[in-house]
């Protein structure tokens, strides 16, 4: 089977589909080499700071749907969001990446002055995510010195997105639109999907990925599905419809595999939620296979645990420093080495 770039949409789905042990060797490798020779052998450390789980949405999946009475709501101050960017700093990491639900109890503003103060005290990169935003909300974040924002669109498939993403009222959600906006505004911009939703099938998945080279992102971060009791898609099995891709580990490593290939100058992080779905190897898999970002959890753990996105986060419990020992670790027996500075994305010529 091919290998490269430009590889078709059926090329990727029968990949998707390969379980041949010495075929995804090949793959496995293939993505190992790209990310050697196109993005180099640095692990980029991002800390990700968890600054409120108040959320307007009404997502199928998250646990900060506004429905879920079950977790305790916060919002962090900035004294606090300080003390974790220079805790950041102290780690040696070049980015923190802040992070919430869709809150509007954020004030514009207040989050644009945070930003300045990071910018002026620190010499971190500052990437947002924080939903989907107005264009002056968006710009103004944007002058005050953040440099990157993260916005997965979950899935190109646009009757299974609104099947999980309910609308506003009066607003069509296209994040894929908005991710341009981000881009022309000049951030460099992260896309990403699930991998395993109830009802995503093998063609929806492929194409997931073609849009991560059409779309040329510069951040791109994929992560397995993870059923959480207190959503809608809680309750429903991973298996509904003959062409359902589950929601496991392999799965999500052939999608950083692939996304590699097609997007060889992306940072891709090997993320939390496959941390939940294989504990012990699924971050050190993933940096084999073609990710090379760690975004460690730097947010404090009293607010931590009620960032319930899904159960069983990974790291829930673990101090920064207990995982960064660990990550480090695993690094140095790929043969790879921490990243030093910001790991902004790189411009193929
Ligand atoms: N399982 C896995 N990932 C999830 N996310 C949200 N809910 C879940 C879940 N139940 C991911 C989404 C979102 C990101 C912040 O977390 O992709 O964009």
């Amino acid at each position: 089977m091919r290998i490269d770039r430009d590889i078709s949409v059926a090329e990727i789905e029968d990949w998707l589909r390969d379980d041949d042990a010495a075929h995804l060797e090949t793959l496995w490798h293939a993505a190992d080499e790209t990310r050697h020779k196109i993005v180099g052998d640095a692990v980029h450390f991002r800390g990700l700071i968890e600054i409120s789980n108040y959320c307007v949405r009404s997502c199928a999946y998250c646990g900060l749907r506004r429905e879920n009475a079950k977790i305790d709501r916060y919002r962090m101050n900035a004294e606090e969001i300080m003390r974790c960017a220079y805790r950041a700093v102290a780690m040696r990491y070049g980015t923190v990446v802040i992070q919430s639900g869709e809150d509007y109890g954020v004030d514009c503003e207040w989050l644009a002055s945070v930003i300045e103060r990071i910018k002026a005290e620190t010499p971190l990169a500052v990437t947002l995510g924080m939903g989907e935003r107005s264009f002056e909300e968006l710009r103004m974040w944007r002058e005050a010195g953040a440099d990157r924002y993260l916005l997965r669109f979950e899935t190109s498939d646009v009757r299974l997105y609104e099947k999980i993403h309910p609308d506003m009222a009066g607003t069509k959600s296209d994040r894929i639109a908005l991710l341009r906006v981000l881009r022309s505004l000049g951030y460099e911009t992260g896309g990403g999907v699930m991998i395993g939703m109830p009802g995503q099938n093998y063609t929806s998945l492929a194409r997931d990925i073609a849009v991560f080279r059409r779309e040329d992102f510069d951040m791109i971060g994929v992560g397995p599905f993870i059923a959480n009791p207190d959503t809608p898609l809680g309750l429903q099995g991973e298996t509904d419809g003959v062409d359902q891709i589950r929601a496991t580990d392999v799965m999500a490593y052939k999608v950083i595999a692939l996304t590699r290939l097609v997007c060889p100058r992306a940072n891709i992080p090997a993320t939390t939620a496959l941390s939940v779905v294989n504990t012990t190897e699924g971050r050190v898999n993933a940096l084999a296979c073609g990710a090379n970002v760690i975004m460690p959890n730097i947010t404090p753990v009293e607010y931590r645990k009620k960032y319930a996105i899904y159960p069983n986060k990974a790291c829930a419990e673990e101090t920064a420093e207990v995982c960064a020992e660990k990550s480090h670790l695993q690094i140095a027996t790929l043969g790879c080495s921490v990243g030093t500075g910001r790991g902004d994305a790189i411009r193929l010529a």
